[in-house]
């Protein structure tokens, strides 16, 4: 027992106070921003900062939309029921999974131009414009028609935004717009839309 004792001594002073490193996490002091949320850092990627900042911006404001609808299609596939439950509970997942991808190439195209990219659900519910569902649940004609309203809301900004990049030649951001956020949200649209016609599986 004894012998342990100094050998635990011996270890704490040859690690701690020979060399000057400690085992101790070093916490920091929480609270200073390297870089406020409003402001720019400079990147070498041939846009002036003002583009860029119009970019981020934009793509922050859709950014928030999508964490949002994400956050619905997950309530939805946890909440759905009824005779199409298990169809709809997978493809809510399956589109709710696309969104996330989303939500990461948005946010890293921010990150991109030198801006901050909306992490925090909290902020982004602070920035979206989708309107927020109830807590309880809704039948499935309701879910379907407010995430088809959520949908509407996301591609008229990201159609707006295709304009705006195009004309500020940011053509990363256009591409990612088009081809990514655009062409997604139009493909699960016409997914879920389907689900609201009133068509019998068989003739009368
Ligand atoms: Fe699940």
């Amino acid at each position: 027992m004894a012998s342990t004792t100094t050998t635990t001594r011996r270890s704490r002073t040859r690690n701690g106070n020979g060399h000057g490193l400690s085992p101790e996490p070093q916490y920091a002091k929480l609270g200073i921003e390297v870089q406020p949320f409003s402001e720019m850092r400079s990147l070498p990627i041939g846009l002036d900062e003002s583009v860029r900042a119009e970019s981020a911006e934009l793509l922050n404001e859709i950014l928030a939309d999508t964490t949002i609808l994400y956050a619905l299609y997950k309530k939805h596939h946890w909440n759905v029921a009824g005779p199409t439950f298990y169809q709809l509970h997978l493809l809510f997942d399956k589109h709710a999974e696309e969104q996330a991808e989303l939500v990461d190439l948005l946010a890293e195209r921010v990150q991109s131009l030198g801006g901050i990219a909306v992490g925090d659900p909290r902020h982004a519910a602070e920035l979206t414009t989708i309107e927020r569902a109830p807590d309880g649940a809704e039948d499935v004609p309701a879910q379907i028609t407010r995430l088809l309203q959520a949908h509407e809301t996301i591609i008229g900004k990201v159609r707006d935004g295709i304009e705006t990049t195009e004309k500020s030649k940011d053509w990363g951001s256009n591409d990612l717009l088009m081809g990514d956020v655009l062409r997604r949200h139009e493909l699960q649209v016409w997914f879920i839309a389907e689900h609201l016609v009133d068509v019998p599986l068989v003739e009368d």
